[in-house]
C-alpha cells in the first residue's frame, strides 16, 4: 500500500521556519515510529534535512526525493530518487518491495506529487496553538472517505484515517 503519515496544527500548518513544529507528543511519536517501522519511508529533501529529524529513521528503509548530486553518496540513504515522475517512482518501489508499505512522511512537496497513487492518509492534528509559515491547502482529500478517528493517548491530539 503506498500511504502518507503527516501531522498537522488545528489550521493545517504542518512547518515553520524550515522545522517541524515540536509537537511535543510522546503519543505522537510513538504513533508515528508504530506506523512506520520497517516498511519503506520516502521524503523530501527538505524534511531529511530537517535538524528535527532523526537521520536515517533506524529500522525503515530510507528514500530521499532530491535534484541534488551531493546526496548520491550520502551514506544513510537507501535510495535516492531524482525523477519528475514520482507516482512510477513510487510504483516501481512497491514492486521493488511487494511485503511492505510505501509510507510518505512529506513535506507537501512530495505528497502533492504523489496524489494519484496515495491509497490512505493518516493525519495527526495537534490541539495546541502552534506557529507555522506553512500549510496544506484546502480541499486536497476530497475523494477520500473517512476511516478510523481516535485521540492520542496523551490527549494532545487526534489520528484521522482517510482512504480511498
Ligand atoms: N508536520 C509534518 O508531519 C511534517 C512532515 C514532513 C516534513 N515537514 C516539514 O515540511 C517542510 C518541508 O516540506 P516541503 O514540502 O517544503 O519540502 P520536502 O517535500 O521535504 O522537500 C522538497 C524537495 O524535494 C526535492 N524534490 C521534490 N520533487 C522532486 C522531484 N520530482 N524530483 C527530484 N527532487 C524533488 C527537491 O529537493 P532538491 O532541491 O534537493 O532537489 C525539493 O526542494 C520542513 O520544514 C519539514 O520539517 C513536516
Amino acid at each position: 500500500m503506498i500511504r502518507v503519515i503527516f501531522a498537522v496544527e488545528t489550521h493545517m500548518g504542518y512547518s515553520n521556519k524550515g522545522t517541524m513544529p515540536d509537537w511535543k507528543s510522546t503519543a505522537d511519536f510513538k504513533h508515528f515510529k508504530e506506523s512506520t517501522e520497517g516498511q519503506i519511508v520516502v521524503m523530501g529533501s527538505k524534511t531529511w534535512e530537517d535538524p528535527m529529524m532523526k537521520r536515517p529513521l533506524p529500522n525503515r528503509i530510507n528514500c530521499v526525493v532530491s535534484t541534488r548530486d551531493d546526496l548520491i553518496n550520502a551514506d544513510k540513504i537507501n535510495h535516492l530518487i531524482s525523477s519528475q515522475d514520482l507516482v512510477s517512482q513510487m510504483r516501481l518501489l512497491e514492486r521493488t518491495y511487494p511485503n511492505k508499505d510505501i509510507v510518505i512522511i512529506g513535506g507537501w512537496n512530495i505528497i502533492s506529487q504523489c496524489l494519484p497513487v496515495i491509497e490512505k492518509v493518516t493525519l495527526t492534528v495537534m490541539y495546541e496553538k502552534y506557529e507555522t509559515d506553512k500549510r496544506l491547502p484546502l480541499g486536497w482529500l476530497i475523494g477520500y472517505g473517512l476511516g478510523k478517528t481516535f485521540k492520542l493517548s496523551d490527549g494532545k491530539g487526534k489520528v484521522v484515517e482517510y482512504i480511498k
